[in-house]
């Protein structure tokens, strides 16, 4: 049977279409209506879960939405650093140890869930979902989750030691990190804007307050009254667990003035005001910092995209992993 040369046309149209539609697919299998039959009351119940921790502790917002940043940067999106174990796991990473917090909130989430929905919503899918509630109830864009991810079997400390970013590094590692995980100078820069709330410790800026990088002077990018503050607040042979705000402006509030003060000097972390004070920053990083002190309707929208690509690293799906019933536990 001899075809017109129009319906050639259709026939590599249509092989075209066919093409791009399985490519999409590989790049993305979840989808915002996964639990839709299994679990239609999933979304409401961890909002509620989210809320009810967040009134007893505003930090928790802070707390949850890293949890799933930790997460996703070290095999996936896999809820790998909820695994309880011995010091090899991911709890126990630099990154993590002392520092990673909300563990009890999951759990109280994901039994809200099994009571309801049992045995069929992963702990992965929990994590996104109560990063995207806290962002929301913390006065954040909202988004609708991709979900149906499974969860992991192993969770490998060593892999988040070198998978997770420290405040210490440079920008040209930061980035890097980022990159080895398929995201991108533009996703450093929004995601970095998680640190709009939240705490940190001394011990992860006091670098910075005496005698940066063996100079024998502070860090001459931190403004001066946030540096004195600072330094009383932090003083040598002090209490390396203090904590203090991330955006000392509004620290519970999810809002753009984290960048603001990275245009002031007022970044907390190294790791923090480098993305507008370091030289590379200049071909890289600090026109979207400025972008974004300005325009907190292209931070959350960028925001939102870089979640949304951040919680598709790697996701387990299919007969991959398994659905836990306990998140800090492997079935067995
Ligand atoms: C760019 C590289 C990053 C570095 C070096 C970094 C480093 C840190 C450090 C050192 C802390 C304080 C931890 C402590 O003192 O216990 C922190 C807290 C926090 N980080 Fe990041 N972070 C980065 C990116 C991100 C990303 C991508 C997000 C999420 C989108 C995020 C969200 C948070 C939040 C919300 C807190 C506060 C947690 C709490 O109060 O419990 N960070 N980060
Ligand atoms: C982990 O535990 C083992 C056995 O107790 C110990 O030898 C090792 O030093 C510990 N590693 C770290 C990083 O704490
Ligand atoms: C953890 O990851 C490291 C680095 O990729 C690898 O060498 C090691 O074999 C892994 N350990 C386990 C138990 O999978
Ligand atoms: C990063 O990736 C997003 C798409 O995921 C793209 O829109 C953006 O332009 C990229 N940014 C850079 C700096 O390449
Ligand atoms: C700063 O640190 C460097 C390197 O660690 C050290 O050699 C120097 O003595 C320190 N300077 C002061 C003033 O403490
Ligand atoms: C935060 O910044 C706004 C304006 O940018 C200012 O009016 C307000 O006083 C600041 N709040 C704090 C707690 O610094």
């Amino acid at each position: 049977m001899m075809k017109s040369p129009n319906n050639f046309k259709g026939y590599y149209y249509s092989l075209f279409m066919i093409s791009l539609m399985l490519c999409l697919g590989a790049r993305s299998q979840l989808t915002t209506d996964f639990y839709s039959q299994t679990c239609p009351s999933l979304l409401s119940t961890v909002r509620k879960q989210v809320q009810s921790a967040i009134k007893t502790e505003m930090r928790m917002a802070a707390s949850l939405l890293r949890l799933h940043f930790h997460d996703c940067f070290v095999n996936g999106c896999d809820a790998s650093v909820l695994l309880d174990g011995d010091n090899s796991t991911e709890k126990f990473a630099l990154a993590n140890v002392n520092s990673a917090r909300g563990f009890e909130v999951i759990d109280a989430i994901k039994s809200a869930v099994e009571s309801s929905c049992s045995g069929v919503v992963s702990c992965a899918d929990i994590l996104a979902i109560a990063a995207r509630d806290s962002v929301v109830l913390s006065g954040g864009p909202t988004w609708r989750v991709l979900l149906g991810r499974r969860d992991g079997l192993v969770s490998n400390g060593t892999l988040a030691n070198a998978a997770l970013p420290s405040p210490f590094e440079a920008l040209d590692a930061i980035i890097q990190k980022f990159v080895d995980v398929g995201l991108n100078i533009t996703d450093v820069v929004s995601l970095s804007g998680g640190h709009t709330i939240g705490l940190a410790k001394c011990a992860t800026f006091d670098n910075r307050l005496f005698n940066f990088s063996g100079t024998g002077a502070p860090d001459s990018t931190m403004e001066a009254n946030m540096l004195a503050d600072l330094q009383s607040f932090c003083p040598v042979n002090g209490d390396s667990n203090r904590f203090t705000t991330l955006d000392r402006n509004s620290t519970d509030l999810f809002d753009n003035h984290y960048f603001k003060n990275l245009l002031n000097g007022k970044g907390l972390l190294g790791s923090d005001q480098i993305l507008y004070s370091s030289d590379l920053a200049v071909s890289t990083t600090k026109s979207l910092v400025e972008s974004y002190s300005s325009n907190s309707k292209l931070f959350f929208n960028d925001f939102v995209n870089s979640m949304i690509k951040m919680g598709n690293i790697s996701p387990l799906t299919g007969t991959n992993g398994e659905i836990r019933k306990n998140c800090r536990a492997v079935n067995s």
